[in-house]
């Protein structure tokens, strides 16, 4: 990338987090490049909305400087053979080129994203692990883009963290052992504390309620003269969770992986929840209800 021009980025794809990402860096001048075969009317609409264009993977692989994958984490890996199918010309180019790089920024355990750098290994494509930690940026808001790469990359990490100036919060993940992996590693460990929090009060909210309907009512009441912090936690997480829940799911698996079997059993328990909750709101009724009614009686209180 020349220091004059601006930075042509891939962001695929044009879901809630990729579009937002998108608006940010069209409204900062940049170019934004993304792939919309077989899409949702929906998501054409949001990716026009935030200025995105519409190209084919090998048309993105031929002239964006960076490409951001933003999915559900069972997807990244796909995607990644996907992309470098369409990228494998660009090694014949050559140094003809400026070289192209591919950034995960998907909630996946650290062993994929090191797959995913032994997969572009063999290949021209460089490679970043990166991790958002936050909701899609909203006026006021921005989440932050967690990076790391190898020591042979430490080089294209900089010229990264340098897309800040085009609206994205970059953060490189830099120190003792530091490469990739690790913003995957950061991201599981975060989100393992957020999610797995959320999942475990939801989890003994609908066990107290499974009891009778009084026991949640005495918990409730204990909460409230003991752990008002956990209380004020599940008036504000419960609700917002439930339409993300399906989401979590695979989120949950990932982090079985990463922190491995025993501990990490504990979010296979997790995943089986957030399932749970997702077929819930599908039906509605059920576990919905229990937990809508807990939080209102709380926001009562
Ligand atoms: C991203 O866009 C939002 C508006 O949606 C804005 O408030 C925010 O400051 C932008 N982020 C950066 C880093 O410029």
């Amino acid at each position: 990338m020349s220091a004059t021009s601006l930075p042509i980025i891939g962001v695929v794809a044009a879901g809630a987090m990729g579009s937002a990402v998108a608006s940010n860096l069209t409204k900062a001048g940049c170019t934004v490049l993304t792939n919309l075969d077989g899409r949702s009317e929906a998501t054409r609409k949001r990716a026009h909305d935030a200025g995105m264009k519409d190209v084919s993977l090998a048309d993105m692989a031929c002239r964006a400087d960076w490409v951001l994958s933003i999915l559900p984490p069972s997807d990244a890996f796909s995607f990644a053979e996907k992309f470098l199918a369409e990228a494998r010309d660009l090694s014949a180019a050559g140094a003809a080129r400026k070289p192209l790089v591919f950034v995960d920024c998907n909630a996946v355990n650290p062993e994929t994203a090191k797959r995913i750098a032994w997969l572009l290994g063999g290949s021209a494509v460089k490679f970043i692990d990166a991790g958002i930690i936050g909701g899609p940026p909203s006026p006021g808001y921005d989440p932050t883009f967690y990076a790391s790469a190898d020591e042979k990359d430490v080089g294209i990490l900089d010229q990264f963290a340098k897309l800040s100036q085009y609206g994205l919060k970059i953060s490189p993940l830099k120190g003792e052992g530091a490469g990739v992996g690790d913003a995957s590693a950061l991201k599981m460990s975060y989100a393992g504390i957020t999610k797995g929090t959320t999942g475990i009060f939801t989890t003994m909210i609908l066990a107290a309620h499974a009891s009778s309907p009084a026991t949640a009512q005495a918990l409730l009441h204990e909460l409230h003269s003991s752990q008002p912090v956990f209380l004020d936690r599940i008036k504000k997480i419960i609700l917002p969770m439930m339409p993300k829940a399906y989401r979590w799911v695979g989120e949950m698996e990932e982090i079985a992986g990463f922190v491995g079997e025993g501990e990490g059993d504990i979010y296979n328990g997790l995943a089986r929840l957030y399932e749970r909750i997702e077929k819930s709101v599908e039906e509605g009724g059920g576990d919905v209800d229990v937990l809508k009614q807990f939080v209102d009686d709380a926001k009562r209180l």
